[in-house]
């Protein structure tokens, strides 16, 4: 039986995920367009908890003060209808040609400005539609040739931005957080700051660091050959895990956006293990939305459209199943015992021990039992093979 997905498990949904009418660098929209209206009242009836999107998701580039208003209005009542959050928000600084070479980091100041002054219009939509997360996906600030960007450059233009934006929220009283979103490459050749450790690292520069984390993605990290599951459990150690992008992605390929858990199944269900059980003590690790960000099939319709997003939250919940399943499974305790996975937890150093005192313990060198100790067995081997039959239901 498929788990049926409800509000509590906190799903949502960018109106561009559905909404994608199929358009790919070789050809024509295979879709008709989404209203968003619609999307709503569909992500709702499907059991989703929240919708997010990008300013020009629901009002087009360039559309004038009152058309803007009726489409926020016409938005606001389909939300409030259906009861379902708007729990993140982002902006479009990718698809108008005026951004081709960027939005914070375009080497041309007046796009930056322009790009700032974006970001600001659609904060001030996203404070009053109760938005806490804001997004900050930079797939236009890079390069294709390296003669055409100082690197050092666009990260001081990359931080005086992000330092700006967050001087804005915090003026205004907004309770916004950012999460900012990496990715190594496509559509800019090579993107700035390319994977979640690069991304923490520029965080820690920012002037409101504190409310600054990372959305990472699925599908960016492996497309940088990236373990995913190391990359989230270090972005949980700096406590910076602000909210993700679930999807799937086949290796280091384009971008595939597929549905979550049909592309690497098993990191898929040590992700979930990961959010669900990684905590202290083993509680949730992660308490923010689950959101997905992927894209239906090209060569389906509106079937394939519902039908995949309605398979990425049970797949989902499908993975959470099974990974409590492996966690309450006696002979995995017996085995993680063996494994010795419980002892890291134990301090290398006693309490209050230094390196003199380790110097002075004879057992931790000169009498070490160095043969004992290269000899042992791990037993991953049997840990790894319980996890991949809980995974695929075997147990
Ligand atoms: C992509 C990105 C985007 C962002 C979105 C939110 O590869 O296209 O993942 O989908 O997540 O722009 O900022
Ligand atoms: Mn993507
Ligand atoms: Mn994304």
């Amino acid at each position: 039986m498929t788990p049926a997905p409800t509000r509590d498990d906190h799903f949502s949904f960018g109106l561009w995920t559905v909404g994608w009418q199929a358009r790919d660098p070789f050809g024509d929209a295979t879709r008709p367009p989404l209203d968003p209206v619609e999307a709503v009242h569909e992500l709702a009836a499907r059991g989703a908890w929240g919708v997010t999107f990008h300013d020009d998701d629901l009002v087009p580039f360039g559309a004038d003060e009152s058309d803007r208003e009726k489409r926020i209005a016409r938005f606001k009542e389909a939300v409030s209808e259906t009861g379902l959050v708007v729990p993140m928000m982002t902006t479009n600084l990718f698809t108008h040609p005026v951004f081709k070479d960027g939005g914070f980091t375009s080497n041309d100041r007046g796009v930056r400005r322009f790009a700032l002054r974006k970001v600001m219009r659609n904060l001030d939509l996203a404070a009053e539609l109760g938005a806490t997360t804001y997004v900050f996906w930079g797939g236009r600030e890079g390069s294709e040739t390296d003669a055409a960007k100082d690197v050092g450059a666009a990260l001081d233009r990359y931080r005086e931005g992000i330092d700006l934006l967050a001087a804005y929220v915090v003026d205004h009283g907004y309770g916004i957080r950012f999460a900012l979103e990496p990715k190594p490459n496509e559509p800019r050749g090579d993107i700035l700051l390319p994977t979640v450790g690069s991304m923490l690292a520029f965080i820690s520069t920012l002037e409101h660091a504190d409310m600054v984390g990372v959305n990472p993605e699925v599908g960016h990290e492996q497309m940088a050959g990236m373990n995913f599951v190391h990359s989230v459990a270090q972005a949980l150690w700096h406590g910076k895990l602000f909210h993700i992008d679930l999807n799937g992605q086949r290796g280091a390929k384009y971008d595939q956006d597929l549905i979550f858990g049909h592309g690497d199944l098993l990191s898929a269900f040590f992700l979930v293990d990961l959010l669900e059980h990684g905590g202290p003590g083993g509680g949730r690790a992660y308490d923010g939305p689950r959101h997905f960000d992927y894209k239906p099939l090209r060569t389906d319709m509106a079937d394939g459209v519902w039908g995949s997003a309605s398979a990425n939250m049970a797949t989902y919940l499908i993975l959470r199943e099974r990974a409590a399943a492996f966690r309450a499974d006696p002979e995995v305790g017996e085995a993680l015992e063996a494994s010795g996975l419980g002892e890291l937890a134990t301090p290398t150093l006693a309490p209050g021990e230094g390196h003199a005192a380790l110097v002075a313990d004879r057992s931790a060198y000169e009498t070490f039992d160095v043969e004992g100790a290269a000899n042992r067995s791990y037993g991953f081997v049997r840990l790894s093979q319980l996890a991949v039959e809980h995974a695929l239901g075997a147990r």
